[in-house]
């Protein structure tokens, strides 16, 4: 698929490639001085995280370390179960660190809930959500997310790490897709 292509397929930019940025930009100094020089290790959820994390990271003011987990929510469907599957676990042992959870999405919140749990189980001394965007659906069930780039309307969105059937997650903006994309 082409670039021409795949910019025919966005039916609208909710946010563009530079407000992305500077909201990052941000966030990563809150983040920074959240932990006031103590160590925090960012945990990214693959693989919708990917360019929140390299964006994010670079934005930091210094180093911080990563890892990474895969689960699996969705399955086929396009509602979240609940239900996680861990695909790929964490490289390290968290215990008694500093853990931020870097997210693309949170839609129901109830992967993020699952993952928040399982983390805590294993003795971290904090766990904290970094997420770039945020459905209106996630207010429903009770996660607190410490740092929220974007409230976004209830619609399913692609670009940036986030994919429709595996495509678009090369975009540089976050957008909905053209009706004609799914019929
Ligand atoms: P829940 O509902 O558990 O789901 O918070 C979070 C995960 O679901 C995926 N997701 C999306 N992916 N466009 C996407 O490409 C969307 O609009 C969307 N909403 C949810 C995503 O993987 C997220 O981590
Ligand atoms: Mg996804």
């Amino acid at each position: 698929m082409d670039a021409e292509h795949m910019g025919k397929d966005l039916e609208r930019v909710l946010v563009t490639e530079e407000e992305i940025h500077a909201r990052l930009a941000e966030l990563a100094q809150e983040i920074w001085d959240h932990y006031a020089g103590e160590e925090f290790l960012l945990v990214g959820v693959l693989k919708g995280a990917v360019l929140v994390m390299a964006d994010l990271m670079r934005a930091l003011p210094g180093s911080a370390p990563m890892d990474w987990m895969a689960v699996s929510s969705y399955g086929s469907g396009t509602k979240s179960s609940g239900v996680v599957r861990i695909l790929k676990d964490l490289d390290t042992d968290i215990t008694g660190r500093h853990v931020v959870i870097v997210e693309d999405i949170i839609d129901s919140g109830l992967t993020l809930s699952w993952i928040r749990a399982n983390l805590e189980s294993r003795g971290p001394k904090s766990v904290e959500i970094c997420t770039l965007l945020r459905k209106p659906e996630a207010a429903k069930v009770q996660i607190d997310c410490r740092w929220v780039g974007f409230d976004i309307p209830n619609e399913f969105v692609v670009g940036y790490g986030l994919d429709f059937d595996e495509q678009y997650r090369n975009l540089r903006v976050v957008g909905t897709l053209a009706p004609h994309v799914y019929s």
